[in-house]
């Protein structure tokens, strides 16, 4: 157990016991027993100095839409509550990691600055989207970025650009304790009506391919190189396969979605048979892209 918590730890803002349901847009899980919400960076900073002083181990969560909880969570969580405001210089924008991702590509959108139409669609917070590199239609978000912020897991404050090897497909290095705090995309200027019209366009895309009418956490497996996890999933013929209310999606197979009362047990069932089958008719192994906590 870990009881009891630091001094240093405590005085960072915090609640307790939050369903985990509230907390990602899948809806599984169990209870967040220590939500920690700091509003500002240095209560962040606190937060990462005060746990590897003590060696505790802790979380980030961002918008947790890519994020199957598979039970109560009791090492501290740390959520970013920083304050949303949108920072414009020249075409580069600057947003806090909390600020809603979605809001961030309209408020791009808004400002005339093209660039971030391929994020219109993807949930979350803007420091999930560059931990994961999310990304869309042939983009992600490393072609964008032009700096970024982010605390070591000793709490140290680093602001650099962007290197190779430090972002890929679905993937970056700023995991294992790091905490994204703010990032800079680099746009370009365009009319506002056509950027516009190109988020609608890209969001409609969703409506018709993806089940975002259901609870779900965006495509679960990612895809194998020149392939579809979706496809593969699709032809292994298990659309509709269904553990208690935890089923693989009819309109888009790399999506399982939440009926409502899909348990942590439903969705890990689910994964390892998707995953079975799939090994089993295609000779692929398919790899979650979603982050999985146990604990
Ligand atoms: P979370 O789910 O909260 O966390 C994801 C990971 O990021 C965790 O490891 C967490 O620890 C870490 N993390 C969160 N915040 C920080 C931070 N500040 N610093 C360091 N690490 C952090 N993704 C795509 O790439 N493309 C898509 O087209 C897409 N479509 C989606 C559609 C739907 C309907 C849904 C539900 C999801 C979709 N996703 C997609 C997945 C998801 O939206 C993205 O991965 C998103 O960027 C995750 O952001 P988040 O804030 O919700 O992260
Ligand atoms: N397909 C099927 N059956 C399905 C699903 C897809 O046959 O059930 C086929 C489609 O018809 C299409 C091909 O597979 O020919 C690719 O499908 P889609 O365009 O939907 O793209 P995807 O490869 O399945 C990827 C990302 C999505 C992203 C879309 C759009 C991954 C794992 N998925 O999906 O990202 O929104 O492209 O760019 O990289 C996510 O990461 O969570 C996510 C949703």
């Amino acid at each position: 157990m870990l009881h009891p918590l630091p001094d240093e730890l405590l005085k960072v803002p915090h609640r307790r016991d939050v369903p985990f349901a509230r907390l990602t847009t899948l809806g599984v899980g169990g209870l967040c027993r220590w939500l920690f919400e700091p509003t500002t960076d240095q209560e962040a900073q606190a937060f990462v100095r005060a746990c590897a002083r003590e060696g505790l181990p802790w979380r980030v969560l961002g918008g947790g839409s890519n994020l199957v909880v598979l039970g109560d969570v009791v090492l501290p969580v740390l959520r970013l509550a920083l304050p949303k405001e949108v920072h414009r210089e020249g075409t580069k924008i600057t947003a806090p990691a909390s600020h809603g991702h979605i809001a961030l590509a309209e408020a791009a959108a808004n400002l005339g600055l093209s660039g971030l139409e391929f994020a219109s669609g993807i949930p979350g917070s803007l420091g999930g989207a560059i931990r994961m590199n999310a990304g869309a239609y042939g983009h992600e978000w490393v072609e964008v970025l032009a700096r970024y912020r982010f605390l070591t897991p000793e709490g140290e404050l680093v602001d650099k650009a962007p290197e190779p090897g430090e972002f890929r497909y679905r993937w970056s290095f700023l995991t294992g304790g790091r905490v994204v705090l703010s990032a800079t995309a680099a746009l370009v200027e365009g009319d506002p009506a056509i950027i516009r019209a190109k988020v609608a366009e890209n969001r409609a895309r969703r409506g018709t391919s993806q089940p975002i009418s259901k609870r779900n956490a965006g495509c679960i497996f990612k895809n194998p190189p020149g392939q579809s996890a979706g496809r593969l999933i699709d032809l292994a013929g298990l659309k509709g396969l269904r553990v208690g209310d935890a089923e693989v999606s009819a309109e888009h197979a790399n999506f399982l979605v939440n009926h409502g009362k899909a348990s942590a047990t439903d969705f890990a069932e689910l994964m390892a048979q998707v995953q079975a089958r799939v090994r089993d008719f295609h000779g692929v192994a398919l790899e979650p892209e979603v982050e999985i906590w146990r604990e």
